[in-house]
């Protein structure tokens, strides 16, 4: 095989940027099917693709035509693990959009499918990662010369959404339709960051979740979460989709002294002796250790980001190039916003892993309740381009 052709399912606002993007932008890599169950969607697909990319209304029919290597799956959340699972069992490598999925349970199953293939590659669009602020702190964290981490606190509230983006998709910000708020549609990026870049999954979690604080929308669009590490190191995550402007600010500290990610830059406060050893030996009273002020070079630009994720899929599948985002990897955020909701859902302390049977119990609760209804969601697709 010398090009990937791939087949997209669900062509929404980000399937669009997908398929456009795989249009000749992406090297070794072809659009040759699109398929939606909307006919509207498709509607777009015929104004706006060349004839010969073949068009599916259900995906059933996209996984029996054979006319596809690898299937990249845009549909909402509740979905990605369902169809993760028929793509693979019918022999295709499978991109996911994020989150994994709504609800750890589903994701481990498609994690075992996903295992019991393993001449299949997986992925899910973590394009995040591509972004070489990021993958400079990972190294610096995991090369030890932050020394051994002590705190996390990421505040991450400037990716604003109005009411109106909310009311554009009946699914959205509906416990039925989408399972979740912030934490599921937004945040999944710096949930999975936040793990993959400490190299850290905490062992227990308390969340203060506002439903519906500053949108009328049934799920969480405020929170404040802490965490607790194994070393003993805690955490703060705080995020919401209702505050301008906001901030997106990552700060680490270690025994080496802190790291702060704002604003495109990488700043590194490096202490000339760790504070531990310091401490140890310092015998003057009041006094603090040494401290330089210097700022990491990184590569501007923030990276190739979703084409970033679509090149080395591409390359994994043909040369076995490793993969930047591995599918299996996704249940960690999905584990910790899972965490943040029981959390708050339960008013107590959760611990990591979490209970999948009693989080899906109390889900299936809040669907329940939902107003959301299928044959009534209203669609609008929106331009994505610069979006995250
Ligand atoms: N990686 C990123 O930066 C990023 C950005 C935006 C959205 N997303 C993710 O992409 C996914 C889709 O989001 P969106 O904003 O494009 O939503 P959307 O509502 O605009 O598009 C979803 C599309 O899927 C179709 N669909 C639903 N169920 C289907 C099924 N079973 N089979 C075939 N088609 C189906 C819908 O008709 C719709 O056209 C979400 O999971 C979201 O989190 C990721």
């Amino acid at each position: 095989m010398n090009t990937v052709r791939y087949g997209i399912i669900g062509v929404g606002n980000m399937g669009r940027g997908h398929a456009i993007s795989l249009l000749g932008e992406i090297k070794d890599a072809e659009l040759t099917a699109v398929c939606d169950i909307n006919p509207e969607r498709l509607e777009w697909a015929n104004e706006h693709l060349p004839a010969d990319v073949k068009r599916y209304s259900c995906p059933e029919d996209l996984f029996a035509a054979k006319t596809v290597d690898a299937v990249l799956i845009a549909t909402p959340h509740y979905d990605h693990p369902t169809l993760a699972i028929q793509a693979l069992n019918a022999g295709y490598h499978v991109m996911i959009e994020k989150p994994a999925g709504v609800y750890t349970k589903a994701v481990q199953e498609m994690n075992d499918v996903a295992a019991a293939h393993p001449e299949l590659k997986f992925g899910i669009m973590f394009n995040q990662r591509t972004n070489p602020l990021y993958q400079k702190l990972r190294n610096l964290i995991q090369s030890g010369e932050l020394g051994e981490i002590r705190r996390t606190n990421w505040i991450i509230t400037d990716w604003y959404r109005t009411q109106d983006y909310y009311n554009s998709g009946g699914w959205r910000a509906t416990w039925g339709g989408e399972g979740g708020g912030v934490l599921l549609n937004q945040d999944p990026h710096q949930l999975d960051l936040w793990q993959w870049m400490t190299g850290m999954m905490p062992k227990r979690v308390r969340a203060f979740c506002y439903f519906g604080k500053y949108r009328n929308i049934e799920v969480e669009d405020d929170v404040t979460a802490y965490v607790e590490y194994e070393n003993g190191a805690t955490g703060l995550f705080t995020t919401t989709t209702g505050e301008a402007p906001g901030t997106n600010r990552f700060e680490i500290n270690g025994d080496n002294g802190k790291i702060v990610v704002e604003n495109g830059t990488l700043t590194f406060w490096r202490l000339r002796v760790p504070e531990s050893k310091f401490n140890a030996e310092f015998s003057g009273g009041f006094g603090t250790p040494e401290c330089w002020k210097c700022e990491i070079p990184v590569e501007p630009g923030g990276g190739d980001q979703h084409k970033g994720i679509l090149r080395n899929f591409t390359q994994a599948i043909l040369h076995n190039e490793q993969l930047l985002a591995p599918g299996e990897e996704g249940i960690r955020g999905l584990m910790l916003s899972n965490a943040m909701h029981l959390s708050a859902w339960t008013d107590n302390w959760v611990e990591l892993p979490i209970d999948a049977g009693l989080f899906l119990e109390k889900l299936t609760d809040k669907i329940k309740t939902s107003t959301f209804q299928k044959e009534q969601a209203a669609d609008r697709a929106l331009d994505v381009s610069g979006t995250h």
